[in-house]
């Protein structure tokens, strides 16, 4: 039956975000039940570091998966961090969009504050079971709770709550979820993923109690990596939008003040001249612009020569640590690593570094992707990096195959930004920016160019150790042949052949080797 406009004014209402989430789960990565255990587990794990790191605390991480029955399972996930204070606990578990990083420009794990509150949904959707939240700050009191998430409300829903003296002064959080999973060890497995975290995280000390036994990642490094700044807003990029609602919202008290109090690296020069180009009072307060000023503000911001942003929000794994992660976890005959300089997209800083790991343990190619130092796993096919790589003509870098199908080799791809563009709230690729294509590019084919020099260098020796087989094998009959023809003793003329064999072969062989170490 036709509606009218009243009768249909009945039937709107607002949605809760929990709501929208319950049912676009998949977004946030449950969309089947063996990746559901491994988004658990990485929302957990890539808090627990983020906590870890933020509070200077070297990380020991433990994760333990025990099958309660055919497609239940029970999920713990523990670290000695700085803990969660009592208040903020049902919020952070029971409340989707609520954390600490989404507002602040600064290098982190997460970003969007939806993870663990998305896990809690994910557990009461499908087993109907309370998530368990242990956590003490390492006083004298630790703390814990049952919750759910009211999902029309989207605000917490504590079952139980209770607290209990911390004798030993234990510090950190330990949370333990009840859910419907399958747990599988393949190539996008929680194995794989804590494996690639040890490589990108070689100062965390993480143990893995797995159905089929304990797995244990031994920290290769006893330093934290550099402590990443928070940094304010680039005005590159800066939309319409943004730049009203910041206005609206500044501290300053004239628009010259706002454009240098609230963006990172605008000078009183700098400020001045887009007032002048927008043909606005740079004293004007802020509050009082209208449409008109903020449209002829971003079109100077357009004209104006911005200097890039500070690069000390990020931090990088380093060369090094690059270096002993891949040794330490895959033990290839031959590893090297290029960092880019830093660079910027839409106003963001961004950094790129590749690992190249070529031979021994490894078997068959893979292309490892990490965010933030966080490995991902699906979503290859959408994710710039994999774009970046299969654009490349492996054979030009002295591999066997085109396409690295062939070759026992591992590619490491790091991204590090402020603000890492994924292609959904499931953190799992990363979207296809020409200038980070552009930046990952380079440095692969630079890496790989390092490899390709190996790889020769290998081939080459190769080919000798062939040749001096060769003459080996027939230094007899041609020793029999000289002797006749000169009339030398052919003991004498084989001794000379190997003695020159050994001159001018053996030699090379040696140097050869040495240039591949
Ligand atoms: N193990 C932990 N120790 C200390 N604080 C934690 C821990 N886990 C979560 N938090 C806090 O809870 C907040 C919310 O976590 P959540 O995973 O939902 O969001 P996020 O990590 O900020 O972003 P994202 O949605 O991208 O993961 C975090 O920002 C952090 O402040
Ligand atoms: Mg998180």
């Amino acid at each position: 039956m036709a509606k009218n406009a009243q009768e249909m004014a009945q039937t709107h209402k607002a949605i809760s975000i929990s709501e929208f989430f319950e049912k676009n789960r998949h977004l946030l990565g449950y969309d089947n039940k063996i990746k559901a255990l491994l988004t658990i587990i990485k929302e957990a794990v890539d808090n627990s570091l983020d906590a870890c790191e933020e509070a200077r605390i070297l990380p020991d991480i433990y994760v333990r998966i025990k099958q309660l029955d055919e497609e239940r399972y029970e999920i713990i996930v523990q670290d000695n961090g700085p803990g969660i204070v009592e208040k903020q606990i049902p919020k952070i578990f029971g409340k989707l969009l609520y954390g600490s990083k989404f507002h602040r420009h600064r290098q982190s794990r997460g970003q969007q504050g939806i993870g663990i509150s998305g896990a809690v949904l994910y557990a009461q959707l499908t087993t109907g079971k309370a998530t368990e939240i242990e956590s003490s700050t390492g006083d004298g009191n630790l703390y814990n709770f049952r919750l759910k998430i009211d999902v029309s409300r989207n605000e917490p829903k504590i079952i139980e709550k209770g607290k209990a003296p911390n004798e030993d002064a234990w510090r950190g959080t330990r949370i333990k979820f009840i859910v419907e999973a399958v747990y599988r060890e393949h190539k996008q497995s929680v194995l794989e993923y804590l494996k690639q975290t040890a490589i990108a995280n070689p100062f965390a000390n993480i143990t893995f109690d797995s159905p089929n036994g304990r797995h244990v990642f031994v920290r290769g490094i006893e330093e934290l990596p550099k402590e990443p700044k928070a940094i304010k807003p680039h005005l590159e990029g800066v939309e319409i939008g943004i730049l009203s609602r910041m206005a609206h919202q500044t501290k300053a008290r004239t628009v010259s003040g706002f454009l240098i109090e609230d963006f990172t690296r605008v000078g009183k020069k700098t400020a001045e001249e887009i007032c002048k180009n927008a043909e606005v009072n740079p004293k004007t307060p802020p509050r009082k612009l209208v449409h008109d000023d903020f449209e002829r503000l971003i079109k100077a911001i357009k004209k104006t020569k911005l200097i890039n942003p500070p690069t000390d929000c990020l931090s990088p794994l380093g060369k090094d640590a690059l270096i002993s992660g891949l040794k330490k976890e895959l033990n290839p005959i031959w590893v090297d690593a290029v960092v880019r300089s830093p660079a910027v997209y839409r106003g963001w800083p961004f950094q790129i570094e590749v690992g190249i790991a070529y031979g021994g343990d490894i078997k068959g190619s893979k292309v490892m992707r990490l965010a933030n130092r966080v490995p991902l796993l699906y979503q290859a096919g959408d994710c710039a990096i994999t774009k970046a790589v299969t654009h490349i003509d492996w054979k030009n870098y002295k591999l066997s195959s085109k396409d690295l199908s062939e070759d026992p080799i591992v590619i490491f791809v790091h991204m590090a930004s402020v603000w890492v563009p994924f292609n959904s709230e499931s953190k799992e690729s990363i979207a296809s920016y020409p200038v980070i294509i552009k930046e990952i590019k380079l440095a692969v084919q630079e890496c790989a160019r390092k490899l390709g020099i190996f790889l020769s260098g290998q081939i080459k020796a190769r080919e000798i150790v062939e040749r001096r087989r060769i003459l080996e094998k027939y230094a007899d009959d041609i020793a029999r042949a000289l002797a006749n023809l000169t009339g030398e003793s052919e003991e004498k003329i084989e001794k000379a052949i190997k003695e020159l064999v050994e001159w001018r072969w053996g030699e090379v062989q040696e140097d050869e080797n040495d240039a591949q170490q």
